[in-house]
């Protein structure tokens, strides 16, 4: 199977949303990548559930949320409400982590766990068994456009080993500085969601972008 695509609308122009949104929806992008942002976990703000609904009337795929708050237990099923089908809580927000990841699935969304770009993959040996999807930092979460860094790939070899050993069937999700340079190393390495909001959004051609991070 080819790899996903999920554009962050972080990178999308907010006063014309339900543009961008339409641009994802006749594209060959998979799912929407929502960036959610409360200023503790995270050193930035971004928004909160009115945009997340308002952007689940116009998507015509998958919502893919990816909580970058301090207490994400408090609002699970706020963000189930508001048309989320993919969660995704990091490792370091979760002291309770199966717990967390127990109540997402219970709410009937797929879950999925971030980890910071220097938190080691290994921590996640007893989780894997319970989810859906693992989310790689390639940058450190608060912000698009940053650069990526380059000691990722050996994260992604280690946690596609620990995967396929097991058999288990978990995505692999790389998000931040994510484009056309590093996007087909990315799939080699064992990714299968590639999120990307700059490379998408700042493009001049944001479809043929997107159908490029598609075609690797
Ligand atoms: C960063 C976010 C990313 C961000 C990626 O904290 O989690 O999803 O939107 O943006 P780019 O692709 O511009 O690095
Ligand atoms: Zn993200």
């Amino acid at each position: 199977m080819s790899n996903l695509v999920s554009p962050s609308l972080l990178a999308a122009d907010f006063g014309n949303l339900q543009r961008d949104i339409e641009m994802v929806n006749n594209s060959d992008a998979d799912w929407f990548h929502l960036d959610i942002m409360d200023g503790v976990f995270v050193p930035n703000i971004s928004f909160g559930f009115p945009v997340i609904r308002s952007i689940n009337k116009h998507a015509a795929k998958p919502l893919d949320v990816h909580l970058m708050i301090s207490q994400p237990d408090n609002f699970l099923s706020r963000f189930q409400e508001a048309g989320a089908d993919i969660l995704t809580v990091h490792y370091e927000a979760c002291i309770h982590l199966h717990r967390t990841v127990s109540e997402i699935k219970r709410l009937g969304m797929k879950a999925g766990v971030a980890l910071n770009p220097h938190t080691p993959v290994s921590l996640l040996t007893d989780i894997l068994p319970y989810i859906d999807m693992v989310l790689i930092m390639t940058v450190n979460p608060g912000f698009g456009g940053q650069e990526f860094i380059q000691g990722s790939y050996n994260r992604i070899e280690e946690l596609r080993r620990m995967i396929d050993n097991k058999g288990y069937k978990v995505y692999i999700q790389v998000d931040g500085g994510v484009d056309l340079t590093n996007a087909s190393k990315l799939v080699s390495a064992g990714v299968n969601v590639l999120v990307a909001g700059t490379s998408v959004f700042s493009s001049d051609d944001p479809q043929g972008t997107i159908r490029k991070l598609k075609q690797l």
